[in-house]
C-alpha cells in the first residue's frame, strides 16, 4: 500500500535561504528595501489591532534565542532567531532566524521561510521607516559603527529610502569595515574608512550604532554627539547589553517599538523607570510627534519587534505568488479522514 498524497493544505510553501537570495536579486534590493519600508509602516499604523507580547527569551552565556510572536487576528507569525556575539569567532553567524506565517482561520502554516536575510532586510527597513520620520530633513551622511553582517542593509535602506550618499564607516576590526566598502562598490556612496567612532560621527546627519558585545559598551559618549543629530541604535537588543552612554538618552528625545519589550531590551534599561519614551507607531500614525526643533537629537532604541517580522512575512507570501522562488514541503500531517491520523500512519507501512 503506497502512503497517502497530502492534501492541498499539507503543503507549505519553504522560502530557502538560495531562494530568498534569488527574490531580493530578482526584485532588486533597494527596490525591495523600499517595498518592505512601506509594508511594515503599514503595518505599524494599524499596530492597536496586533496581539503584542514581549520576545520569550531564553538567555545563556554566550547569548540569547528567541521566538517572537503576534498576530492581527487574520494572520499568526513567529520568528525563531538568535544572538550570539561570540558565534563570529567560530566562523558562524551572531544572527540567523526562519519565520512562519499561518492562517489564523484554521491554524494552518501557509509560509516557512529563512529569516537570516529577512531580518537584516526587515531591520533596515525598520531602520529607515523611522529615519525617514525623524531624521534632520536633506540627510545624506550617515556614520555606521559595526560594520558586521546588518551594516550593508542599514546603508542600502538608508539610501534607497532616504538618499543618504555619504557613509562614514568605524569598527574595531578594520577587516569589517574594508568589507562593508568593497560590497558597497557600485552602489554609488561615498565612503570614508574612519579610525575611530568619534571621527566617524563627524558631519554625520544620522548616527547608526550596529554592534555586537553582550555587556553595557559605551560606542558613543555624551560629548561626541552634536545637536540635531539623528541616533539610530540597533545594537543594544538583549538585558545587559547596551551601547549608549545614559548621557545621550537623557539629552534626546526617544522613540521606541514597544515599550514592555524595551525596558527589557533596549537603550532604556539603563534609564529610570519615569524616563519618557514616544512609540513610533503613535508618530507614524499621527498621534504623537516626532522631532520638535532642528537641534533636537531624536534616538530610535531599536530592538526589533515582532509586527516588523510579520510585515516581512506577508511581503514575502505576496512577493513570490505566482513564481518559482519557492518549495511547496509536506509539513502538516493531514489525513483524508481527519479522524484517522492512526490510520494514516498504518497506511504508510511499506
Ligand atoms: N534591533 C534589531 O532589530 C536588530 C536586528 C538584528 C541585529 N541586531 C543587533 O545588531 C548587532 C549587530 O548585528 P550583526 O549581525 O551585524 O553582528 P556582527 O557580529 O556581524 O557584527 C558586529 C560588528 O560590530 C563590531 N564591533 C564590536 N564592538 C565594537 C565597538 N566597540 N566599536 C565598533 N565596532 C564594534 C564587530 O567587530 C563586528 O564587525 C547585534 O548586536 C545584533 O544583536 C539588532
Amino acid at each position: 500500500m503506497t502512503a497517502p498524497t497530502p492534501s492541498e493544505k499539507a503543503l507549505v510553501p519553504f522560502v530557502s535561504v538560495e531562494n530568498m537570495m534569488r527574490l531580493v536579486h530578482q526584485v532588486g534590493i533597494e527596490r525591495l528595501l523600499v517595498e518592505l519600508t512601506d509594508v511594515i509602516e503599514e503595518d505599524f499604523r494599524r499596530w492597536p489591532l496586533f496581539d503584542k507580547t514581549p520576545r520569550v527569551a531564553s538567555h545563556s552565556r554566550d547569548g540569547v534565542i528567541e521566538l517572537m510572536p503576534t498576530s492581527d487576528g487574520e494572520i499568526y507569525a513567529f520568528k525563531y532567531v538568535n544572538g550570539h556575539p561570540k558565534n563570529m569567532g567560530q566562523g558562524l553567524q551572531t544572527v540567523t532566524a526562519f519565520g512562519l506565517l499561518a492562517e489564523v482561520s484554521t491554524g494552518y502554516p501557509v509560509l516557512l521561510t529563512e529569516m537570516t536575510l529577512l531580518t537584516a532586510l526587515r531591520t533596515a527597513a525598520t531602520s529607515a521607516m523611522v529615519a525617514r520620520k525623524l531624521a534632520p530633513s536633506g540627510s545624506t551622511t550617515m556614520a555606521m559603527i559595526g560594520n558586521g553582517a546588518q551594516a550593508e542593509f542599514q546603508a542600502l535602506a538608508m539610501k534607497s529610502v532616504l538618499g543618504v550618499s555619504r557613509l562614514r564607516l568605524f569598527d574595531i576590526d578594520r577587516r569589517a569595515s574594508e568589507k562593508t566598502k568593497r560590497n558597497l562598490d557600485g552602489f554609488c556612496f561615498e565612503i570614508e574608512i574612519c579610525n575611530s567612532a568619534q571621527s566617524a560621527i563627524e558631519g554625520a546627519q544620522i548616527i547608526t550604532t550596529c554592534t555586537a558585545d553582550k555587556q553595557f559598551a559605551t560606542i558613543l559618549t555624551d560629548n561626541m554627539v552634536g545637536s540635531g543629530v539623528h541616533i539610530n541604535a540597533i545594537g543594544g537588543d538583549c538585558p545587559g547589553k547596551t551601547e549608549l552612554h545614559p548621557d545621550i538618552l537623557r539629552r534626546s528625545k526617544t522613540f521606541v517599538e514597544y515599550p514592555p519589550q524595551t525596558w527589557i531590551e533596549g537603550e532604556i534599561q539603563q534609564m529610570e523607570k519615569d524616563y519618557p519614551v514616544t512609540e513610533i507607531w503613535q508618530v507614524l500614525s499621527g498621534q504623537a510627534e516626532g522631532r520638535t526643533s532642528s537641534t533636537q537629537i531624536t534616538l530610535f532604541d531599536s530592538v526589533g519587534f515582532a509586527i516588523e517580522d510579520f510585515s516581512a512575512l506577508r511581503y514575502v507570501k505576496n512577493r513570490i505568488r505566482g513564481t518559482n522562488l519557492f518549495q511547496e514541503i509536506d509539513l502538516i500531517a493531514d489525513p483524508d479522514e481527519p479522524r484517522d491520523l492512526f490510520g494514516m500512519l498504518e497506511r504508510a507501512k511499506s
